[in-house]
């Protein structure tokens, strides 16, 4: 019996290494490989154009540089195809819009940090500037992106997790994840669900469609996807009371100083 402990001992090292050694970082990957994706078109280009792609599958109106109207393109030309003009629908999509889940895209970030790619496994997004695209990071063929590591795991240990979006526009969590979470839009037969993550210390809830967080103590916290806004707890009648407040233009909140600077 005892002659059996040295071998699980050693079989205990060599699973710690193989599983240590299965994760790994994903590359950045280049402006050359990233000019093959889909990048939405913008009214306020300066161009006049009459209509934009806003998504592989949704044309937006111009008026005046402004977007005044989201159409999408009908199940039968499903696919925004962008003009020197105006935008057109066709059969065929166009750059970086696949048909496939494989294409690479950029995400408009929604938080700052580190976001799963909603449609691709192999990919995953840095968040440094909010509302401008991410930085798309790729992990090596055969490997997906795992949320709690934040790094690349083998497909042999385990599976990446794909969002399953239902056959109406809602939302949906990620995996077994209650911060992070996809808004699935359904239109004329096409789906495209779009990545999100509740701060850190809220949890989505799909009763209100929103981030619930959940005060630590009274006192004055970051907003960990936008540091430019806090949230205020303080104790009323025995339970705490959360709002969300912002800091003045230019400057973000610090916890230490629990001031904005
Ligand atoms: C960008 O990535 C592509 C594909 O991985 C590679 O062939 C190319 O050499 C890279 N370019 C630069 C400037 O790193
Ligand atoms: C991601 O990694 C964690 C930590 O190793 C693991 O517990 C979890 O199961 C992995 N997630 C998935 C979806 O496989
Ligand atoms: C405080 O709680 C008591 C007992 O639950 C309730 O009667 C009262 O209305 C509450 N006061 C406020 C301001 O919510
Ligand atoms: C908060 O302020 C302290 C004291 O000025 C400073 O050392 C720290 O770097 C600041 N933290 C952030 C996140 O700005």
């Amino acid at each position: 019996m005892h002659r059996r402990l040295p071998f699980l001992i050693f079989l205990y090292n060599l699973l710690s290494i193989t599983q240590a050694q299965l994760d790994v970082p994903g590359v950045r990957l280049n402006r050359s490989s990233l000019l093959r994706t889909f990048t939405p078109g913008s009214c306020s280009d300066g161009t006049g154009r009459t209509s934009v792609c806003s998504s592989c599958s949704s044309q937006s109106l111009c008026f005046g540089g402004n977007a005044i109207a989201e159409v999408p393109c009908p199940g039968s030309n499903p696919y925004c195809n962008p003009g020197s003009v105006e935008t057109s629908c066709s059969s065929s999509p166009a750059a970086g819009c696949g048909s496939t889940g494989s294409q690479v895209n950029a995400i408009v970030c929604p938080a700052l940090g580190v976001l799963p790619d909603p449609s691709n496994c192999n990919v995953y997004h840095v968040c440094r500037n909010l509302q401008q695209n991410s930085d798309v990071y790729q992990c090596p063929p055969g490997y997906h992106f795992n949320l709690t590591t934040k790094w690349c795991r083998s497909d042999q240990v385990d599976q990446c997790v794909r969002i399953t979006c239902g056959t109406t526009s809602g939302f949906v969590y990620y995996g077994n994840s209650r911060q992070y979470f996809a808004l699935c839009v359904v239109a004329n037969g096409v789906t495209t669900p779009y990545i999100f993550k509740c701060p850190d210390r809220s949890t989505f809830s799909v009763n209100t469609n929103s981030c619930v967080y959940q005060c630590a103590g009274q006192g004055n916290f970051v907003n960990s996807n936008d540091p430019s806004s806090f949230y205020q707890c303080y104790l009323a009648n025995g339970s705490y009371v959360v709002t969300l407040q912002r800091c003045p233009t230019g400057t973000v909140f610090n916890e230490s100083l629990q001031y904005c600077s």
